[in-house]
């Protein structure tokens, strides 16, 4: 090759950049989202995304192949990685079209992307999740680009993503403004934050923050709710259901004052706050009574709220009635076009008042 066509074939590269980065923006997204089902089995990506049976695919874009910490990838994969291929959208683009010719010996077991939309889209897709790809940070073939550093940068980022989408509005949210959501506590503990805190401290706590509404011993001041107590009440006429008599599951009441409480000032509280808290309302409703006990993540699960067994599983889809029913049809389910066989007005739907004349005008059909 001559200096001049070594030189010719390096400026394209440099140049070339700019229109890879913007080839990631061509993709829709969303249709993205949806070719990316096919990799969910294998791959997540988002808030506290985990490897499966394929590693994470946060942050892909600037990733050397084979170099996230923790996830344990084929001989070739790390081969790659030291070959110098880095994950952009030229290099994405290859692999997932055809992953055992673009890396020979790659355990990843899928046949590959054939239309070249799924692969724009996922690829666009996955550079929601990762902050080098608007820029080209860390990526091999880029030229020395700032990374974004604050949270408005990449909204400005993935915004230009978004450019050009069907209606042009808004843009994708960001994993900090997802993760900001996303506080939901399940019953078995997915969602517990890291912390901890004593029955002692949530007293204090309590006290401070709470008892002004639910009484110092949660048993309510005027109106109200109740937070303590009506053990056995439940199959009387008037049962008192609170946490302790009622509520089947711990993780509702950490969930609930975190989200919550206090009334009016919500989101106040510190996680290891509201870990004492919870504590101390195990505490009121007898269900501890050690002041020295600490709730934490890590024996929250071992403690039991006493309704729960009277709680089960929506079981109704498997009755025969519905199980024998099968898919309801949801298209032309109807031969023939659609007839009209009569008009509120005259079925008169309107309830009675006794002048039927006059309810018949206001009606609305
Ligand atoms: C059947 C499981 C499976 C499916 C489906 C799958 N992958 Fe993979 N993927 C893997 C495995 C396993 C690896 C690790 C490969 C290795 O070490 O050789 C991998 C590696 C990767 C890598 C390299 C990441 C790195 O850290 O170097 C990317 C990127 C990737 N997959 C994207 C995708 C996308 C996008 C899809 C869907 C279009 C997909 N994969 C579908 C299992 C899968
Ligand atoms: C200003 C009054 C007020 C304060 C202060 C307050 N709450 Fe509440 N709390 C309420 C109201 C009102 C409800 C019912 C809200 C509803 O049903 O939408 C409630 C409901 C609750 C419930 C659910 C009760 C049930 O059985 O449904 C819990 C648990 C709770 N609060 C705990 C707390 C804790 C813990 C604190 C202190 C960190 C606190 N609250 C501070 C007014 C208050």
């Amino acid at each position: 090759m001559s200096k001049f066509l070594k030189a010719l074939a390096l400026g394209t590269t440099l140049a070339a950049f700019p229109l890879m980065a913007s080839g990631a923006a061509a993709g829709d997204i969303d249709a993205g989202q949806k070719v990316f089902k096919k990799c969910t089995a294998c791959h997540a990506v988002g808030d506290g995304a985990k490897n499966k049976v394929g590693p994470q695919l946060n942050d892909v874009f600037g990733r050397a192949a084979g170099g996230l910490d923790g996830y344990k990838y084929s001989k070739a994969m790390i081969k790659a990685g030291e070959d110098g291929i880095v994950w952009d959208d030229e290099s994405l683009s290859a692999y997932l079209k055809k992953p055992k010719e673009f890396i020979k010996g790659t355990k990843m077991a899928f046949a590959g992307l054939r239309k070249d939309a799924d692969l724009d889209n996922v690829i666009a897709y996955l550079a929601t999740y990762s902050s080098a790809a608007a820029t080209g940070e860390d990526t091999s073939s880029a030229p020395a680009a700032t990374a974004p550093e604050t949270v408005v940068a990449r909204a400005a980022a993935v915004t230009s993503l978004r450019d050009g989408g069907i209606y042009g509005i808004g843009r994708v949210a960001l994993p900090e403004e997802i993760a900001a959501w996303d506080i939901d506590i399940r019953p078995d503990g997915l969602g517990l934050p890291e912390g901890s805190g004593t029955v002692a401290d949530g007293e204090v706590l309590y006290t401070d923050n709470c008892a002004v509404c639910h009484g110092d011993f949660g048993e309510a001041v005027g109106r109200w709710p109740v937070l303590a107590g009506g053990h056995d009440t439940l199959t009387e006429d008037r049962p008192e259901k609170t946490i302790g008599s009622y509520w089947p599951y711990l993780s509702t009441v950490y969930d609930y004052v975190r989200r919550a409480m206090p009334f009016g000032n919500a989101r106040s509280l510190s996680d290891d706050d509201v870990y004492a808290i919870t504590a101390y309302l195990l505490y009121l409703n007898d269900l501890v009574d050690d002041e020295d006990f600490e709730l934490s993540k890590a024996n929250f699960l071992e403690v039991r709220l006493p309704n729960e067994d009277n709680f089960i599983p929506d079981d109704r889809l498997d009755e025969v009635h519905y199980a024998e029913k099968g898919e309801p049809c949801m298209t032309d389910c109807k031969p023939g076009p659609v007839e009209i066989t009569m008009r509120a007005r005259i079925l008169d739907v309107t309830p009675d008042s006794g002048d039927d004349d006059a309810a018949a005008v206001g009606a609305v059909d």
